[in-house]
């Protein structure tokens, strides 16, 4: 790097800032202050040099000009480079009327640069920060250092500071005490695989991050902290998509002596503080609740996006006889039909759209999507082919009268095949759809409860029942007897806060009878020994004066997702993990050498990669 005496690093003690870069206005006309920052944008006019200096707060443009400046000050002002941080000291001048840049808070002045010190230089980038050629993903999270310096990741950790802080102080007034739980624990089930660590100490075993805090925070209800908060680390090795991290954060709530009725009124109460204060937006009070089995029925997934209609409708008693094969084959194993009809002109969806959509629902093991183009309430296309006019008149009567729209023209759509991959592959189409026919109005949050969950649900391959919340989920009192008799019709007081598609929180009221708990155990297939090895301290907590409780955890990261309008949780977390939970920047999961693992009692079966997955 060049040493030029001119344009030396300043070794001297640096003047500390009089001003941030955001906040000089006209009314500080000829201060003389202090900046601090980096170099933002530099041009060098030749006799002139501009300057926009740069910090967490905003950027003010400093004017170098050598009638009013050293000669060293102007030739280190024209030796910097974007990014170098530099202390400029110089004079305000408030710009002449109508000559300020309004999109700039400190528009309306510049500085004249007295004399400047350069504290450190910079590496030229190796990815723009903003512009067209900024660079993608996998590059800024590997410079994620760098990525920070953008204003708009910088605005949304700003709002999530700002969310953490209303969040706290809302539940402060509520009397909620904040309690830290332990990272260093053991397995919270939460149906996700645990990420484990050696013990040292006691070789051969593990402590599990955990899921979530859900046994503390019922042990500090049995232990009469009726209202606890915490802004918990949740650690969760499962598949990773574009809402999930392998490590986010919840806003963790539970109380005692409440029903649902306590509990969503309070809740509703802050989120409405939220979006009122974040957004300026008022949101429908109170939240409408729908059931599980409503939702999964008219939108085929248990988070649906109620922002516009295309609701889903059941069809297989319409067609029941039918010998059109795709659909017989579906009722003959039980499975189900399903149709959604998109309203409007026919000739507005192309064979390219409704080739897309049939492979989206392909994509879900289907063997495709049959549409029809109605126009005066006859269809044509494969529809028409499967499905006789009285048989459509049926199935578009009842989505017209469903969706409370005209069905006499649009595209009629319809799956066939099990349950769960026709509600997997509607639902997503649902959404496609309306995201392609841009049905989905901008700006817009629709909050749903969607309560009543069921209790199990059978898990094919393990041949057993599965808590569908978590096992610690009472039962709805009415539905108790149902444990011994008919598991899968027990419903429970779960309860999901969703918006727009995303499910932003979770919860339930919880067994709080050991009884109970035991028997849920047994059914979800553990054995007297398992239970007390894993779950021993809870049942015996349980035993000593257990009050009603309950509670729900909202997953934080999608909150600040909702606030800030992005759909990538990687933009509201600072140091975020790739798809394959891997840190680019660190390198993290990286290699251990053998004394660690010694010591750690651990011997491992594979051959590890020459390079941590980050820097493969
Ligand atoms: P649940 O598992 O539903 O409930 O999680 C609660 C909320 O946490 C968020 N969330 C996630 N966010 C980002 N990345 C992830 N991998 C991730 N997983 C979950 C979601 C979800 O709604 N202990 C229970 C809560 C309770 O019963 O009180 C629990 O954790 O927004």
């Amino acid at each position: 790097m060049e040493n030029n005496a001119m344009t030396t690093d300043s070794t001297s003690a640096f003047w500390t800032r009089t001003h941030t870069c955001g906040e000089l206005r006209a009314d500080d006309d000829a201060a003389i202050v202090v900046l601090n920052g980096w170099v933002h944008l530099h041009r060098d006019k030749g006799a002139l040099v501009f300057m926009d200096v740069r910090d967490r707060y905003g950027i003010t443009q400093v004017l170098f000009d050598p009638d009013l400046c050293s000669a060293t000050a102007f030739e280190t002002a024209k030796a910097c480079r974007v990014e170098y941080v530099v202390a400029v000291r110089g004079k305000v001048v408030k710009r002449p009327d109508g000559m300020g840049n309004d999109k700039r808070q400190t528009g309306a002045v510049e500085v004249q640069a007295l004399d400047i010190q350069l504290l450190t230089r910079s590496e030229p980038l190796p990815i723009a920060l903003e512009g067209k050629a900024m660079a993608g993903e996998d590059m800024r999270l590997r410079h994620r250092y760098l990525d920070l310096r953008r204003p708009q990741l910088r605005d949304n950790l700003l709002t999530r500071h700002k969310v953490t802080l209303a969040t706290l102080n809302y539940f402060d007034e509520h009397d909620f005490i904040t309690v830290e739980t332990p990272i260093l624990t053991k397995s919270t089930p939460e149906g996700a695989r645990d990420y484990l660590v050696p013990s040292r100490v006691t070789p051969g075993t593990f402590y599990a991050l955990p899921q979530s805090p859900q046994l503390f925070k019922q042990i500090m209800m049995i232990s009469g902290y009726d209202r606890y908060l915490q802004i918990a680390r949740c650690f969760r090795d499962e598949d990773l998509r574009a809402d999930r991290q392998p490590e986010f954060t919840q806003v963790d709530i539970e109380m005692s002596f409440i029903t649902q009725d306590v509990l969503f009124p309070l809740l509703e109460g802050w989120l409405g503080m939220l979006w009122e204060r974040f957004l300026g937006v008022d949101i429908e009070l109170p939240v409408q609740r729908l059931t599980y089995a409503d939702v999964m029925e008219r939108f085929g997934v248990d988070r649906p996006d109620l922002r516009f209609g295309l609701e889903l409708a059941t069809v297989s008693d319409l067609v029941a006889g039918t010998e059109a094969v795709p659909l017989k084959n579906a009722l003959d194993a039980d499975g189900t039909i399903k149709a959604m009809f998109l309203p409007g002109d026919p000739t507005a969806t192309s064979r390219k759209e409704l080739d897309a959509w049939t492979k989206v629902v392909r994509d879900f093991g289907l063997g495709g999507l049959l549409w029809g183009k109605v126009a005066d309430g006859v269809a044509t296309g494969a529809i028409a082919k499967f499905l006789d006019e009285g048989q459509q008149a049926a199935v578009l009567g009842r989505l017209g009268a469903l969706n409370g729209v005209d069905t006499s023209s649009g595209v009629l759509m319809l799956c066939a095949g099990p349950h769960k991959n026709v509600n997997d592959a509607m639902s997503r189409l649902r959404v496609l759809v309306a995201g392609d026919k841009g049905l989905i109005p901008a700006d817009t949050f629709v909050f749903c409860w969607v309560t009543d969950f069921p209790m199990f649900t059978w898990d094919e391959e393990g041949d057993r029942w599965d808590a569908m919340h978590h096992p610690f989920t009472a039962p709805k009192p009415e539905h108790l007897h149902l444990l011994d008799t008919d598991p899968a019709a027990v419903l429970t007081n779960a309860y999901d806060m969703v918006c727009n598609g995303y499910e932003i929180g979770g919860g339930s009221l919880r067994i709080h009878q050991p009884s109970v708990q035991n028997k849920v155990f047994s059914l979800l297939g553990m054995s007297d020994e398992e239970t007390r090895l894993k779950f021993g301290f809870l049942l015996d907590a349980l035993s000593y004066g257990t009050p009603p409780h309950g509670g729900i955890a909202f997953g934080l990261d999608r909150l600040i997702m909702l606030l800030v309008g992005t759909e990538a949780i990687r933009d509201v977390i600072a140091f975020p993990k790739t798809n394959k939970a891997t840190c680019l920047m660190t390198g993290a999961p990286g290699l251990v050498d053998q004394l660690q693992m010694k010591e750690l009692h651990l011997a491992s079966t594979v051959v590890p990669p020459e390079a941590p997955p980050g820097e493969a």
